[in-house]
């Protein structure tokens, strides 16, 4: 984070940022979940999808392309299995009830599936995991996203950064979390990087000509425009297993759009054939697994809670003296973020006094006000 970054406590951001849905539409329940799933991305230290992101939900409601109400319509459904629409709704409203749905109908019959149809961005996907996680499930979150990852051997952005979530309670304070893009990195990583004026590390993006592209600004301009392209998990090429990211990252497209009979690859990029913008039609699949219909819950727990101990206690590498397992540093990052506040460099300093004024919720002052 950038020296010039201003801390600023949880709760004020957190209720910040349900003022401002409220205030551009949004029903106050739905304003609570969707601050809700920001604010969880502040505090597991994941600036990309928190804060930072709330202005672009507030440009695209004033624009018409994302409805703060959601009406989710169930197209079909079956004891284990829905596909709902979520008309262009808020994506955070959309997947907290998809998720919800899921998790009823593996409570009843051991799984869950729900696939959804013209949703839109939903911030970080590993929330919607440990919605079912703190209900003794394994919970899997998919989304699709619009078009920046690159084929092996192309250059052209097809597919979006397609993360995939996979959350298990354990007997430990910590579930195990892996929430990971599909792309070596994500766009809103890059936007922290300009925030920051930082250069983008070299094998992240190619250009047109497959070469690693740095300019971090120039390419947050092009990646829209097919200027550039992220690359898969593993790199160009195959030498390091980037067939094998790019192949992640295409069942995850599959598993949002072919379920739903929904648009995927460039019918996700928010425009239409004559460049006018569109809603971008985004699809989600959620899975829920009843841990308790396979083995009791406590047996579980114990088994993962072994896998994580062990792997954490392995021997390290030189250099190294500690070994993670997913989702425990955004577990301890918790506690850091609720002592020291949220930090809010001077970029995003801006968006916030822009939406704070625009909105005349005159109420609130920041610490980085003079
Ligand atoms: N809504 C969307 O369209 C969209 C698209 C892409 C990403 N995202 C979100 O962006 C967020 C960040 O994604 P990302 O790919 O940059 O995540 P990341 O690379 O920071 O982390 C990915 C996973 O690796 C784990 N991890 C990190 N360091 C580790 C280590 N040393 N050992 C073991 N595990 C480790 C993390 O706990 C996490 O589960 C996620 O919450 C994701 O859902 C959302």
């Amino acid at each position: 984070m950038s020296e010039q970054a201003v801390y600023v406590p949880v709760e004020i951001l957190h209720r910040f940022m349900q003022d401002v849905f409220v205030a551009v539409g949004v029903p106050e329940e739905d304003a609570c979940i969707c601050a809700d799933v920001l604010i969880a991305s502040d505090l597991r230290g994941i600036e990309s999808h928190g804060i930072g992101r709330l202005k672009m939900y507030y440009d695209r409601i004033r624009a018409g392309v994302q409805f703060p109400t959601s009406r989710l319509e169930v197209i079909t459904d079956t004891p284990t299995t829905t596909v709902v629409d979520g008309g262009h709704g808020m994506g955070q409203v959309i997947a907290y009830r998809a998720m919800e749905m899921a998790m009823r109908k593996a409570r009843a019959y051991g799984l869950g599936a729900v696939a959804v149809r013209n949703s839109t961005h939903f911030g970080i996907a590993g929330y919607y995991a440990l919605m079912a996680v703190a209900q003794g499930m394994i919970g899997m979150v998919f989304t699709n996203a619009r078009p920046s990852i690159a084929p092996t051997f192309g250059v052209q952005p097809m597919l979006g950064t397609n993360p995939i979530v996979f959350g298990a309670p354990t007997d430990e304070e910590c579930p195990f979390l892996f929430d990971g893009a599909t792309s070596i990195t994500q766009r809103g990583k890059i936007e922290v990087l300009e925030r920051e004026g930082r250069p983008t590390p070299a094998g992240w993006v190619i250009d047109q000509q497959g070469e690693a592209a740095t300019d971090t600004s120039a390419i947050l301009r092009g990646l829209g425009q097919d200027r550039y392209a992220l690359l898969p998990l593993g790199g160009a090429g195959e030498e390091f297993g980037g067939h094998k990211g790019y192949g992640l990252a295409t069942i995850v497209e599959i598993l949002c759009a072919a379920l739903q009979g929904g648009s995927y690859l460039h019918g996700l990029t928010g425009f239409d054939a004559q460049g006018r913008r569109q809603p971008y039609a985004l699809g989600h699949f959620f899975l829920a697994m009843d841990i308790a219909h396979f083995i009791p819950l406590d047996e579980f727990k114990a088994i993962a809670g072994g896998i994580v101990r062990q792997l954490r206690a392995s021997r390290k590498a030189p250099g190294h003296d500690r070994i993670w397992t997913a989702g425990e540093k955004e577990h301890e990052m918790e506690a850091v973020v609720r002592a020291q506040g949220v930090p809010v460099n001077p970029h995003l300093q801006r968006e916030i006094l822009v939406m704070r004024d625009e909105l005349k919720l005159a109420a609130y002052r920041f610490p980085f006000e003079a």
